[in-house]
């Protein structure tokens, strides 16, 4: 296998560590040529001095543009989208019309920008391999069939820390115990969107900009054991089923090497210690967010992006104590309810974003003033 030169952005953060530790363990398949972070400095500096990248190609902080470039450098075969949030978007935008292979863990950017991250896919041919560990059991279990013999994809969750309980119960849990992820340790964003199902929500939208399945055929299903990360319903009623232990590294390999399989195992199942597989419907009532998330992608336009800023800014509130637990569901009800514009370019997206975000705030100030005159 010739040597592929990637670059991975976002590189400090819970997919971006594990990304280089795949990395490490393939020196003579894969050799990282960027590297890309927001905060944490004295990590990055590590990362570049262990893996011999320049400080040019090192960039903290990087803005928008310089994001794209390290995207797209002409030595980059792998572009490892690991950013959190819309700040991922130049990067995915950005590898696809250099017709690079882009490993997608940044759903937000494909969220909110569907319609024109296709269009950057048409246009600079590049591919999409999904990291999430759903759509990379999906990707897998879609090599059984053709696209027209797919009847439908079903998504798993692991409901998270609060799986079974009532949505008065939800009410005053804490940020401490929204964190408490039962079965995947992950970034603070998804994780808190874990505990929502809004994560599931968004991967339902990912699901349908992937591989263009309607929304009437993307069903979720709560598996609390997170072995079974997808599966795939064919016409002639065979399920198709992709199982493994937690561990992104395994759907990491797999974009850094598709349609190859890393040579070496993650999240191996012992089936003589996994007693049982369970599965049960989501309480689309005490987790409004899945709900929220199926009707901005059955609206489609520029309301997916509104969704995911306006959950940005919420989830933000939260973490910082600023918003209850279940105020998160009432803030992106909220500003989902405003008229939203077109979403046929990028600056369409980037309006529709900044006024989701403008909006999203206001409504939580108001929420706040108003719980001081209480
Ligand atoms: N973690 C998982 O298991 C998992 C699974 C499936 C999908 N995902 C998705 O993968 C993405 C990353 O998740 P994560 O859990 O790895 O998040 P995370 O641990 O919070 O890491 C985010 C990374 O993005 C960097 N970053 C943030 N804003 C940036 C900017 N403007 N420019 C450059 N770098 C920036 C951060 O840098 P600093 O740390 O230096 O601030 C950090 O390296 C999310 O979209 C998430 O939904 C994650």
């Amino acid at each position: 296998m010739t040597l592929r030169r990637v670059a991975v952005l976002g590189s400090t953060g819970s997919i971006g560590t594990q990304s280089l530790d795949v990395i490490s363990r393939h020196r003579d398949e894969y050799e990282v040529v960027a590297l890309a972070a927001r905060n944490n400095g004295a990590l990055l500096d590590m990362q570049a001095k262990e893996f011999g990248v320049s400080a040019d190609r090192a960039v903290l902080a990087p803005t928008d543009r310089q994001l794209a470039e390290l995207a797209r450098l002409d030595d980059v075969d792998v572009a490892i989208n690991a950013v959190v949030g819309f700040a991922g978007l130049p990067v995915t935008i950005s590898a696809l019309e250099a017709g690079k292979r882009l490993g997608l863990a940044n759903k937000e950017s494909l969220i909110a920008a569907g319609p024109v991250v296709a269009k950057a896919r048409a246009a600079g041919g590049g591919e999409i391999i999904p990291i999430d560990s759903e759509h990379s059991g999906l990707y897998q279990c879609l090599r059984s069939g053709g696209t027209s013999e797919v009847r439908r994809l079903i998504l798993t969750a692991s409901g998270g820390p609060f799986r079974g309980r009532s949505a008065e119960s939800l009410a005053g849990v804490t940020v401490a115990d929204a964190l408490n992820h039962p079965t995947w340790n992950m970034g603070a964003k998804i994780t808190i969107d874990s505990s929502t199902l809004m994560n599931k929500g968004l991967e339902v939208i990912e699901a349908h900009e992937l591989f263009g399945i309607g929304y009437d055929d993307i069903d979720v299903v709560v598996h609390p054991q997170s072995v079974i990360h997808a599966m795939v319903e064919f016409t002639d009623g065979a399920t198709i089923a992709q199982l493994s232990m937690p561990d992104m590294r395994l759907p990491i390999g797999l974009a850094l090497g598709a349609p190859s399989r890393l040579n070496e195992a993650f999240g191996t199942i012992d089936w003589t210690s996994l007693s049982q597989l369970t599965f049960e419907p989501p309480d689309t009532g005490a987790f409004r967010c899945l709900g929220l998330a199926y009707a901005a992608g059955r609206a489609g336009g520029a309301v997916p992006a509104t969704l995911s800023g306006a959950n940005e800014i919420a989830v933000e509130a939260f973490l910082a104590g600023a918003l209850r637990w279940n105020e998160i569901a009432e803030v992106v009800e909220e500003v989902m309810q405003h008229d939203v514009g077109p979403a046929d370019d990028l600056e369409d997206i980037l309006a529709a974003d900044r006024i989701a975000r403008e909006r999203a705030k206001k409504v939580l100030d108001k929420r706040l003033a108003d719980r001081r005159t209480q």
